[in-house]
């Protein structure tokens, strides 16, 4: 079929690249020009593991998908306009909506007659109409006026329907080709039936899954979720804030055990064996970060706001998130004393394993309060350190390739990003190399009694030596 995707970020690219590799006909647009030449190079803009393979995959079959910043080419094309541009908080809360606007706007110029536009940006509730509008808008300036003034009004029938994408950067290819549901909100029945027919191959799982992304053992069909278009947008913002506060409920917990003197990743374990709670996102640290959570519970309780309604669940969530980067500090004053002039370690920058993405990562409120207090701030990541130099050039940080040459005369070590590289590290060398032993364990990833066996002052987020 063929698909035109509008915005070649995380979501955009990886969603063209999965349907070109089932065998769709796809565009892709974007306005970056940056990053379409790029990919037209060949070069992959984001670090996504498995992309480039399943890129050279569709290469192969003549089903690359093509890159391009011009708008009626793309547009054009597609039965099928998926929008996928960002949607960023503003400093209020609400999302910044420009990029969609103007996406929609563009769309209604060049948009095919019977096409269905699908929107897999996370937008507001209520953001299906407003798209439809702006895309009647785009239509309504290709009215043209003929010499004697009458004006042609052209008519293109289209419809928008809605389908939240739910991909977790870091395993964003796994994630679209082995779903655990396809969301698909339509307000018409007959797009509904087309995207459907669409995802056939992927509900059904009838592709043949390639060797570096195996389909998963006794993999089911993908149970495809169809309903009206604000549902499918409440669905959206919902199953992220429920994750965010799964998250800072375990946090809250483990500020708990710190004052009670349990181990908080005991008490997880215990409350997670129980299948109407499960064990996922139930991990205490530093908190959550990325370009998602963040954004989309601020827009819940903006949404909310809007009704007169206010959340509290929603509004505690983000306070004990963000409390916990503090925490980081607070802990560092109470053992080191005086921070400034202090050499301090950061094990990873990016605001989770396997992604170079630092929207919202913890590393960053962590490092600009460390520079503040007058220490020296260094770090070391796998992959996202050129980002973190090109993205924020203010912060005056160290950066380091190998992390046992950054441990170098270090008063504190802090484990900040629970890369696997991060999981089997050689402690003892680590801390000969040190001035201080300091280990504060961000992520609780480390054994408390091991690591203080070995002259280490432990401090983990509600986890004790
Ligand atoms: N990143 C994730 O893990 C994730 C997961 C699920 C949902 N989402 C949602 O998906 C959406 C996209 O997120 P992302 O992380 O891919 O964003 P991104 O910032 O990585 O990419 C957005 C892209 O859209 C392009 N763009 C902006 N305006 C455009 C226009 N008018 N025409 C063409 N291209 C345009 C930008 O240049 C950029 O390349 C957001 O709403 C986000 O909340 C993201």
């Amino acid at each position: 079929m063929k698909v035109s995707v509008i915005g070649t970020g995380y979501v955009g690219l990886v969603t063209a690249s999965c349907f070109a590799f089932l065998g769709h006909d796809v565009y892709c647009l974007d306005i970056n020009e940056e990053r379409i030449n790029s990919l037209n190079n060949g070069e992959i803009p984001i670090y996504e593991p498995g992309l480039d393979l399943l890129l050279q995959d569709c290469k192969k079959n003549n089903t690359f998908p093509k890159f391009t910043t011009n708008s009626q080419e793309a547009i054009s094309h597609g039965d099928f306009v998926f929008i996928a541009v960002g949607t960023p908080s503003l400093p209020n809360g609400e999302p910044n909506l420009t990029y969609l606007q103007s996406a929609a706007e563009t769309i209604g110029k060049f948009l095919k007659p019977g096409a269905v536009v699908v929107n897999k940006s996370t937008v507001p509730v209520g953001s299906g109409n407003w798209v439809s509008m702006l895309v009647e808008n785009g239509i309504a300036q290709r009215s043209s006026k003929d010499a004697s003034g009458v004006t042609t009004i052209e008519k293109v029938d289209f419809a928008v329907a809605s389908n939240p994408e739910f991909l977790r950067e870091g395993s964003a290819i796994s994630d679209s080709l082995y779903p655990d549901r396809i969301v698909l909100g339509a307000d018409k029945p007959e797009s509904l039936v087309k995207l459907k027919e669409l995802y056939r191959e992927l509900s059904e799982q009838k592709f043949k899954a390639p060797d570096y992304c195996p389909r998963p053992n006794d993999f089911p069909k993908v149970e495809v979720i169809g309903t009206d278009v604000t549902s499918a947008e409440m669905i959206k913002y919902s199953a992220n804030s429920f994750l965010a506060a799964k998250i800072s409920f375990a946090n809250q917990i483990a500020n708990i055990c710190d004052l009670v003197g349990a181990d908080v990743n005991e008490v997880m374990r215990g409350i997670g064996s129980d299948t109407r709670i499960g064990h996922k996102f139930l991990h205490a640290g530093i908190g959550w970060g990325g370009s998602c959570f963040g954004k989309d519970v601020d827009a819940l309780i903006s949404i909310a706001n809007d009704y007169g309604y206010n959340p509290s669940i929603l509004e505690s969530t983000k306070q004990v998130n963000y409390m916990q980067r503090e925490l980081v500090i607070k802990r560092l004053q109470e053992n080191l004393k005086i921070l400034k002039g202090k050499k301090i370690g950061l094990l990873g920058i990016a605001f989770k394993p396997n992604t170079d993405d630092l929207r919202d990562a913890p590393s960053l409120d962590i490092s600009r309060a460390l520079l503040k207090a007058g220490v020296q701030v260094r770090a070391c990541d796998p992959v996202a350190i050129p980002n973190c130099k090109k993205q924020n050039p203010d912060l005056n940080i160290e950066y380091f390739d190998d992390l046992y040459t950054m441990a170098e005369g270090l008063d504190a070590l802090i484990l900040v990003t629970e890369w696997e590289q991060f999981r089997n590290l050689d402690m003892k060398a680590i801390l000969k190399s040190m001035s201080g032993n300091l280990f504060l364990d961000g992520r609780n990833q480390y054994d408390p009694k091991s690591i203080a066996a070995l002259g280490f002052k432990y401090i983990g987020m509600g986890r004790q030596a």
